[in-house]
């Protein structure tokens, strides 16, 4: 290979990621230039504290308290945002891109709420967004739709993609547990956030979802109008009844095409428990891509963390860099332009459910549940009902899982079960997914 090619790069924010990201740059820095013809130079990295102690060595010079000196040097040509959060890392993003420099971010909250700006300002100036990292941390699955699995339609994904919620589900199941004490432990862990909320109620996952779909199936979907539910009112007893089914508990990422329209939703389903997905543990993640060529596979990993998301950040700083150095143009900011479109309505997605209703011990009861599913076309599929003790002195649980039915039909049904006097909780009703 010819002598390699410099090209500058530029860091906003080193917090754990991007000193992740230093390290494997002053690691693989032969390798690079060896095998892909490129030589990656730290040019200018902006941190708010210069003095504070690093874990990484820079030059002198390197380091400034000023993200504009990123933005404006001339030699970096490339932007890794490192800081997260909205502002001002959309600011400083989209000065990049107007700048005409590419632009690396692992930053999914972003790109879900600025997406939109930021890839219009790429196509603009001639400039390309990479995001790698904002997806499954280390796992390719962006390459792996962009280029791996290019010659392919691609009919739908599966994913596991919230490590938090899957490592709180699967504890839950392994070890028993209610949610709320689980979740303590996985803070007290370093597996949960200090404020886990966009992680326990689906918004991680939901963001992460519309990033893929971008990309699977060319179109921009708004998080915001992805069906979206959490896993905090998951118990102990769904646990139970699911295994007892044959089903494991967790939160998927759905999207599929359907006659040209995209069906997405994120929420707790119960997957058969001899699946690959069922068996997705702890903090990992997982995406099954159905292709129209190659039909399923699986890509697993660690959704998180710092190597594992550095990795993606530095893959993605090739990737440019060898993009910009030999045809010295952005490859993906074709793709990257696109109008929000909404994704089929909720109620018109069919799903099996599982129902449990906690019910007075009754006769007649179980007879009155089926008339009102019967009435709104939704079949039966099993029913387990047993003396199992509840708070209330007299109740049961009864499980009903159902076969397919549209989302608007369980619904009118649910509300009107719901208003028997039999029922003394809110109903618990969770989709089933064969996969
Ligand atoms: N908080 C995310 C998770 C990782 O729990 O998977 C970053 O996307």
């Amino acid at each position: 290979m010819s002598d390699p090619k410099t090209i500058g790069v530029g860091l906003i924010g080193m917090g754990v990621v991007g000193e992740g990201v230093v390290q494997l740059l002053q690691e693989r820095s032969d390798h690079f230039k060896s095998a892909r013809g490129v030589d990656l130079v730290l040019k200018r990295v902006a941190v708010r504290d210069i003095s504070k102690p690093r874990d990484v060595e820079l030059p002198t010079g390197v380091l400034t308290d000023d993200a504009n000196v990123v933005i404006e040097d001339p030699e970096v040509r490339i932007v890794i945002e490192n800081m997260g959060g909205l502002e001002p890392a959309g600011e400083f993003c989209l000065r990049a891109l107007q700048a005409g420099k590419d632009l690396v971010t692992a930053n999914k909250a972003l790109l879900a709420e600025q997406g939109g700006d930021l890839f219009d300002a790429a196509a603009r100036h001639n400039a390309d967004i990479a995001y790698e990292a904002s997806v499954c941390g280390g796992i390719p699955i962006i390459r792996s739709l962009t280029d791996g699995l290019v010659a392919n339609r691609i009919e739908s994904m599966y994913g596991i993609l919230n490590g938090t919620t899957n490592y709180i589900l699967t504890k839950m199941t392994d070890k028993g547990g209610e949610f709320d004490s689980i979740l303590r432990q996985a803070q007290d862990l370093g597996f949960a956030e200090a404020d886990p909320t966009m992680d326990i109620d689906g918004t991680d996952a939901a963001q992460k979802l519309s990033l893929l779909s971008r990309i699977a199936f060319h179109t921009a979907l708004p998080p915001n109008l992805i069906l979206k539910e959490g896993i905090s009112h998951i118990s102990p007893l769904d646990i139970d009844f699911a295994k007892e089914l044959g089903y494991t508990i967790k939160l998927l990422a759905i999207a599929k095409s359907k006659a040209g329209r995209i069906e997405a939703r994120v929420h707790p389903s119960l997957v058969p428990s001899g699946a690959l997905l069922a068996n997705i543990k702890d903090e990992f993640n997982a995406v099954e891509i159905v292709g129209s060529a190659v039909g399923p596979q699986v890509l697993y990993g660690r959704g998180a963390g710092q190597l594992p998301t550095a990795s993606a950040v530095v893959s993605d700083l090739v990737d440019l860099a060898e993009r910009r150095l030999t045809r010295n143009g952005p490859s993906r900011s074709p793709l990257s332009v696109l109008p929000p479109s909404a994704p089929i309505p909720p109620e018109e997605i069919e799903t099996s459910f599982y129902c449990r209703f906690t019910v007075y011990d009754r006769p007649g009861v179980l007879a009155h549940i089926a008339r009102i599913f019967s009435e709104v076309g939704i079949s039966i599929a099993t029913v387990i009902q047993q003396g199992r003790s509840e708070t209330e002195e007299g109740t049961v649980p009864l499980i009903i899982t159902t076969h397919k039915a549209k989302e608007a039909s369980m619904r009118s049904a649910v509300d009107e079960i719901n208003n028997l006097d039999v029922i003394t909780r809110k109903p618990q009703i969770i989709r089933i997914e064969q996969l």
